[in-house]
């Protein structure tokens, strides 16, 4: 067996974004490209001697051939065993649970989330540390420190390994271990949901239709709802993993995942729509006739989370990131723990949940998780939701409305610019934040600034401080508008503007959202010049 140490040089733009390194597909598939990164990855943290790593990715184009890689690579960078996923299939949170059940020094995830598949669309590769955790801020500019100065990576020459076939084998002195990408990821959830209530709740005639969205959760859903819960078969559609997603945009959203929300808001509605993202660890929840914003659901499943007998015992506290709104801390208030607000990404909830200070973490952008593993996850969300109706035994509707009118209700919306010339973005961000000062007391489009800030975070276990984490404005009347870069996109800038209003039980929480946040909305938009700074004010995708 020959280990190859191959000459290369710095590629620049190597630098992890909010969820790891994302490009094109076709940029990744360039020479040295990917192994320039997986090498950088053993440099940072300090070589691969010895250890054990879990790789597995959602299946998208590409996916096999860059695992045949890292295999190669972690056996000439010295790890002892690599645990891959059968057909190199791994949802991201099963990923993070098979990293902590086997106590591995951490793993690569493949996957570009939620961004479409294909040679001509998008790539990702994800280092999580031990803890199962996405890595944290100081790995990752470790990682693209080394991906500036390295000369040369480490590469084992072998036949590429049979991903096809469970079963351990050993490679240039590397263990290779195929498993059943499923079964551990199952057997968490039956321990932390009552299974049999959900499974008679099922067998009572319940319905419901889950959207895999042609990506990684296919598999996971149908073994686990249609196989051990006793759906209806057919109750998870679009549940074969395609190398791009059948064409479309695994984003569990109203807007990609369109024909769940036609569905649901049709006569002929199941009693919950769920979908999930390209790897899984995102959700959409929709109950007949009733979108639940992800903020939403964060407090609802903080409000209920103790009718699941994972939870019975209560919550340590909630996080949310800043962006998400503060729904859950109204739940985290009456529920007397700490609710905490993080920049954008799971890293930073990371260190809450292994210090034991939050049980329960999410985001706007559709995750939700728990202390059960290290990253947001998809079917857990949905899983959670059927025990709460399992329980309660009342239609969403009814739930989400009494929640409503019990809490009052965070109107909530976000708009993004897509694709925006980066110079652009860079002058409207640019521009509110050196007017950030002066904005209090200013009004715009009839509506008072109450206070503005750009937000920093000290997180409270390791003392560690993010700066720079988004804009931040308050207007009379509770309104709050959040402005951000995104960090996880390929193409141009996408600004991210988040809209919410609060209102409280007796100022009406049923009406359209729309309506209610567009004062806030003409407010912000003048306030930001985006007529002036980016040509336009619609939105490409609002959810
Ligand atoms: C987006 C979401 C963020 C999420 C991330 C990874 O990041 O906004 O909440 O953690 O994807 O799924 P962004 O593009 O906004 O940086
Ligand atoms: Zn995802």
């Amino acid at each position: 067996m020959t280990h190859d140490t191959v000459q290369t040089a710095p590629i620049d733009g190597q630098k992890p974004g909010t969820s790891g390194l994302r490009k094109k597909t076709r940029v990744f598939m360039q020479e040295h490209y990917l192994e320039n990164f997986v090498q950088s990855v053993f440099e940072a943290i300090g070589g691969g001697q010895g250890k054990t790593f879990v790789v597995g990715g959602d299946g998208r184009y590409f996916n096999a051939q860059a695992i045949q890689t890292i295999l190669k690579m972690a056996a000439a960078n010295g790890a002892a065993k690599v645990i891959v996923g059968q057909d190199g299939i791994l949802s991201t949170p099963a990923a993070s649970h098979l990293i902590r059940l086997n106590k591995t020094d951490g793993g690569f995830i493949l996957s570009a989330s939620h961004n479409p598949g294909g040679i001509d669309e998008d790539f990702g590769v994800k280092f999580n540390a031990a803890n199962g955790g996405p890595a944290p801020e100081g790995l990752t500019g470790k990682m693209f420190e080394a991906t500036k100065t390295i000369s040369e990576y480490r590469i084992a020459r072998f036949e590429d390994v049979d991903l096809g076939s469970i079963g351990t084998s050993e490679r240039g002195g590397l263990t290779v271990e195929v498993v059943d990408p499923v079964a551990d990821y199952a057997a968490l959830m039956e321990s932390l949901f009552d299974f049999d209530a959900i499974r008679t709740m099922f067998q009572s005639g319940f319905t419901m239709r889950f959207d895999a969205m042609h990506a990684v959760t296919g598999p996971y859903a149908k073994d686990i709802l249609e196989g051990r819960l006793g759906a209806a078969s057919g109750t998870v559609a679009n549940g074969d993993p395609s190398e791009d997603f059948g064409g479309g945009h695994p984003d569990p959203n109203p807007i990609w995942a369109k024909p769940l929300m036609d569905l649901m808001m049709s006569d002929d509605a199941p009693d919950l729509g769920a979908a999930s993202d390209g790897d899984g660890d995102r959700n959409m929840i929709v109950g007949r006739g009733i979108y639940v914003t992800p903020s939403d659901s964060l407090a609802l499943l903080a409000a209920n989370a103790t009718l699941a007998p994972g939870y019975k015992n209560g919550l340590a506290g909630v996080a949310r990131s800043m962006p998400t709104s503060g729904a859950a801390d109204r739940v985290a208030e009456k529920l007397g723990i700490d609710c905490f607000e993080t920049p954008t990404g799971w890293k930073f909830f990371g260190n809450l949940l292994d210090a034991g200070k939050a049980t329960l973490c999410g985001e706007e952008s559709a995750g939700t998780g728990s202390d059960h593993v290290r990253e947001k996850d998809g079917l857990w969300a949905v899983l959670l939701w059927l025990n709460i109706l399992a329980e309660r035994k009342q239609p969403v509707q009814e739930i989400v409305e009494e929640h409503w009118r019990t809490y009052g209700r965070n109107y909530y919306t976000r708009h993004d610019f897509e694709a925006v010339p980066v110079e652009k973005a860079g002058a409207l961000m640019d521009g509110i934040v050196a007017r950030l000062g002066d904005l209090e007391g200013q009004s715009f489009a009839g509506l008072a600034v109450t206070g503005a800030d750009e937000f920093s975070y000290t997180d409270p276990v390791d003392g560690s401080v993010s700066t720079n984490q988004g804009l931040r404005i308050w207007f009379e009347g509770g309104g709050r508008a959040v402005l951000r870069l995104s960090g996880t996109g390929t193409e141009g800038a996408t600004i991210r503007l988040y809209l919410e209003q609060y209102r409280a039980p007796q100022e009406g929480t049923t009406d359209p959202a729309a309506e209610v946040l567009e004062p806030l909305r003409q407010a912000v938009l003048e306030l930001a010049g985006f007529e002036k700074h980016v040509g336009r004010v619609e939105p490409d995708v609002i959810t």
